[in-house]
């Protein structure tokens, strides 16, 4: 067991009990807050997008080809990631994220 931190749009900061082999978009939704994940996790939509902590980048499997494709129908940063295609794993074990603007 682990967590992750999320910060909403509103900008306050959630700490999640995370669960090996879930998706992040997964985990956040579970825990009630917004984010969309229309697609369920199919890497087809982008409403799952994130922020990622910068001094999480690298500890990330770097985005596939299709989560690159999909990044670029939103407005990103350069930490931006589909949260569906996060893998959780206690590596991950305090992984800060924030919710992107909705629509983006
Ligand atoms: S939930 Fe659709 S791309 Fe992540």
């Amino acid at each position: 067991m682990g967590v992750i931190h999320v910060t909403d749009r509103a900008g306050q900061r959630h700490t999640l009990e995370a669960i090996e082999g879930w998706r992040v978009m997964e985990i956040i939704r579970d825990w009630g807050l917004p984010i969309e994940g229309l697609c369920g996790g199919a890497c087809e939509c982008a409403t799952c997008h994130v922020f990622v902590d910068e001094q999480w980048l690298d500890k990330l499997y770097p985005p596939t080809e299709e989560e690159e494709d999909q990044l670029d129908t939103v407005v990103t940063k350069p930490n931006s990631r589909l949260s569906c295609q996060i893998i959780w794993t206690p590596e991950l074990d305090g992984l800060e994220v924030t919710l992107a603007p909705t629509g983006n």
